[in-house]
């Protein structure tokens, strides 16, 4: 099981919490993906969870409207297939949920150019799509202000590369409550430290992404025999030692650091097993190792797929369900502002 002191921020007050998360559908669900995010959700069961498949984020970056139309109910499926009961948790679409363009409206005019200026991710995606530095792209931070605050989030599950995003939520929120009084709940994100990063295959100093080429990451769709191929290609590197040293050693690291995940085992744990061996055994270690995780997944990814009303119905039930509790915070802030509601 997971260790749950093995976090970098999670205070706990006694009310019931709401935790609250979301994963574009714009591409393949990497490993990262699943072990950063998917993989900890399940985590928090027992607690008021809304889980979105954050669509209107995805126009950020052009879409193949095709594809886009199909991936957004796959990620809700495979939030299902991970393990996320859809009668527990709110497991739904952002774009079916209006409040969160409303609010974000409202929240853009609460929001500084300066501060946008200064996201990383923003940075790094206008070099990416130097050809479309759009203002969604600029204003996405405050769209994402926007999901978490509807729902009054107490913890946001991330991989480390959100942390700045929920940060500047936290600072909208504050600056919001500083005028109207108490509106917003204050979210912490929640990132598990060991695992928070998990790198490319291809080049292990980089962040493993569903946006670079097809062998530097492992898709929860591959099947196995894909998987190996991909893991048995990783760069390592001439030493012939498993060793874990990232900052020398990355590629090996980063198998080292999927195996503890995957295992619950610490870093030296993993390393201890594998005393001896070589490169070859490392990488079969955790080919087979995903192997046996992804499984179970997509199997119940195809049941439920094959269910040709299950999946609609779920998602058209749990919008109406988040739209419920969004509208409450969006009609509280709609009145504080000033703006005439007959
Ligand atoms: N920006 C997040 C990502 O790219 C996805 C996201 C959108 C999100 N809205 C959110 C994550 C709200 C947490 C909470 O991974």
């Amino acid at each position: 099981m997971i260790n749950m002191s093995e976090v970098l921020n999670n205070n706990a007050p006694e009310k019931k919490q709401v935790i609250y998360s979301a994963v574009q559908p714009s591409g393949n669900i990497t490993l990262g993906n699943y072990i950063g995010a998917l993989r900890n959700f399940s985590l928090f069961e027992d607690k008021e969870s809304l889980f979105c498949v954050a669509d209107l984020h995805s126009l950020t970056v052009r879409q193949d409207p095709a594809q886009l139309r199909k991936r957004s109910p796959s990620l809700a499926a495979l939030y299902i297939a991970c393990g996320l009961d859809p009668e527990k948790n709110i497991i739904y679409c952002q774009s079916h949920v209006p409040a969160h363009a409303e609010l974000s409206w409202i929240l853009n005019c609460y929001t500084y150019m300066g501060e946008l200026n200064r996201m990383t991710q923003f940075k790094a995606k206008s070099q990416q799509h130097a050809d479309n530095i759009n203002a969604g792209l600029f204003t996405y931070p405050v769209l994402m202000a926007a999901d978490i605050l509807l729902y009054q989030t107490d913890i946001v599950p991330v991989g480390l590369d959100q942390k700045q995003h929920v940060e500047i939520c936290r600072d909208i929120a504050q600056r919001f409550n500083s005028v109207y009084g108490d509106v917003f709940t204050l979210p912490e994100p929640y990132i598990r430290k060991s695992t928070a990063k998990i790198m490319s295959l291809s080049e292990p100093t980089k962040k493993m992404s569903k946006s670079d080429p097809d062998e530097s990451f492992v898709s929860l769709f591959d099947d196995p025999d894909t998987i190996r191929r991909k893991i048995k290609r990783a760069v390592t590197d001439s030493e012939a030692q498993i060793r874990f040293d990232p900052e020398n050693k990355p590629g090996v690291s980063n198998l080292l650091t999927i195996l503890s995940a995957l295992k619950n085992q610490t870093v030296e744990e993993v390393e201890q097993s594998l005393s001896g061996l070589g490169y070859g055994q490392l990488k079969e270690a955790v080919a087979q190792t995903v192997i046996e995780e992804f499984a179970p997944i997509q199997a119940r990814y195809k049941e439920i797929m094959a269910d040709k009303t299950y999946l609609p119905t779920i998602l058209k039930e749990n919008a109406a369900r988040a739209q419920y509790l969004a509208q409450k915070t969006l009609r509280k802030v709609y009145k504080k502002v000033g703006l005439y509601q007959p």
